[in-house]
């Protein structure tokens, strides 16, 4: 295919997109979803069959769709569009950038809210409302947060109107400018908590939950749900990723380049197990709490440590850096297609977006308080959103790309852009993207779907 040309500009070095696609990567997925998830499903067991998704179906999708994002230059929907062109490809291939769309759209519908969570925990948090906080008292500030649909709005609206400011200043003054303030000091804070949760006594129960493997507690769900979990934290199956390699410089390579990011997204996310398990076990919480655990565990911990007021501000402010650093990468795909295909300018395509992705938000804040009651599956709508996206859409794309590059895609062509420095390394990606990948996703998808 011959050179393209990004409209929306390009990361200023190999580094920047590093840090990019790790701020997209790390986010409440690993800070608030993966402890919670690991603790629903049973510790030990979970987390090794997460890493193996990580490593054998993740980081290969996640090569493949940077790929792709780099060879097309723009947004996931065109850049679908004109490589199915290019390689005289079923036409049909192009769902996967319109697919990727919509569970971007659901997916920051949701996220935006929990974020919102956040932010308010900023403020209970610098303003004292946690001091002398007992188990009981925190739990009842988090439902009565949940239960006030007024609150749940306000936070969800000032995080999405942040989230659309800086898509709408683009690639270079709007993601890169703010992902370079932000992810380096996400990164000193997580270790700044990791000391402390060390010298709880919990620490060793909270090590030996996550990582003793009692293989009697996975289910077949449990499977499913950390399938889904790999994708959703590496930010892969709906053209985030694509997205932010179409802005990748030309020379780097992308092997060596994609084992970074999903290094530093696991890490990221074993960090954030070792700092709540600990303090969950040392205060004699539920580790399987559900969505509500990082909102109860760390007030509690923070109501007790010296300093806690303040580290526990930081705390939250930076998993609102993390979840705004990712919410970005949600939004970019679909404001990069409204420029390039319906002649918008990046400020009023934010916005549109932006109002739409707000509306769709007001379901997931219903759904804890005034509809908490309406289930489908026993499921609020809320969790129907998440397991829709994250452990269907997601895969669903991860295994189309999958396919798409390993056996629609001419070979010398992807060969050339994937610039993998040793044959042997190409040769497992390339066997592992078109066989092991697409397998053992179709087999975990329709098992769980029957
Ligand atoms: N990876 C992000 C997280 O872990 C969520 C996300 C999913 C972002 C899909 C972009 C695309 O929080």
């Amino acid at each position: 295919m011959a050179e393209q040309k990004s409209i929306h500009g390009l990361w200023r070095s190999r580094w920047l997109f590093i840090l990019a696609a790790t701020g997209s990567a790390v986010g409440l997925g690993n800070i608030w979803k993966f402890p919670y998830i690991t603790g629903e499903n049973g510790g030990g067991a979970f987390v090794l069959v997460y890493l193996a998704c990580i490593c054998l179906i993740g980081i290969p999708v996640m090569i493949a769709e940077v790929t792709l994002g780099r060879l097309g230059r723009q947004s996931p929907i065109n850049t679908m569009h004109a490589l199915t062109k290019d390689q005289n490809a079923n036409r049909l291939w192009g769902g996967i950038g319109w697919m990727g769309a919509v569970a971007g759209f659901l997916i920051l519908s949701f996220y935006s809210v929990i974020a919102g969570w956040s932010l308010a925990y900023i403020f209970r948090m610098a303003g004292g409302a946690f001091d002398g906080a007992t188990a009981e008292s925190v739990g009842a500030t988090f439902g009565n947060m949940l239960s006030s649909p007024e609150t749940l709005l306000a936070w969800h609206t000032i995080f999405m109107v942040i989230t659309i400011g800086i898509v709408a200043r683009g690639v270079n003054k709007g993601l890169e400018r703010s992902i370079s303030i932000m992810m380096p000091l996400l990164f000193l804070i997580l270790v700044v908590l990791l000391g402390y949760s060390m010298s709880t006594d919990g620490f060793g129960a909270g090590f030996e939950f996550l990582f003793s493997f009692d293989f009697s507690k996975l289910t077949g769900e449990s499977i499913i749900v950390a399938l889904g979990h790999a994708f959703f934290t590496l930010s892969l199956g709906m053209g985030a990723i694509m997205a932010y390699g179409a802005y990748m410089p030309k020379k780097s390579s992308i092997g060596k380049t994609v084992l970074t990011v999903a290094f530093l997204d696991t890490l990221i996310a074993l960090i954030a197990g070792l700092v709540i398990f600990p303090i969950v076990f040392s205060n004699g919480l539920e580790a399987g709490a559900g969505p509500g655990l990082l909102f109860q565990t760390l007030p509690l911990a923070f109501s007790h440590m010296p300093g806690g007021t303040l580290f526990g501000t930081l705390f939250f402010i930076l998993v609102a850096f993390a979840a705004l650093s990712s919410a970005i990468s949600l939004g970019e795909p679909v404001v990069a297609w409204a420029v390039e295909s319906k002649g918008m300018s990046r400020v009023a395509a934010a916005t549109w977006i932006g109002i739409v992705i707000w509306i769709l938000g007001i379901g997931t804040i219903l759904s804890f308080n005034l509809w908490s009651e309406y289930k489908l599956f026993g499921k609020t709508l809320f969790d129907t959103l998440d397991f829709l996206t994250a452990n269907i859409m997601l895969p669903l794309g991860g295994l189309l790309i999958a396919v798409f590059v390993g056996w629609a895609m001419n070979k010398a062509d992807v060969k050339e852009e994937v610039k993998m420095g040793s044959p042997l390394m190409y040769t497992i990606w390339r066997f592992v993207l078109m066989f092991i990948a697409p397998v053992a996703v179709a087999i975990v998808l329709v098992n769980g779907l029957i």
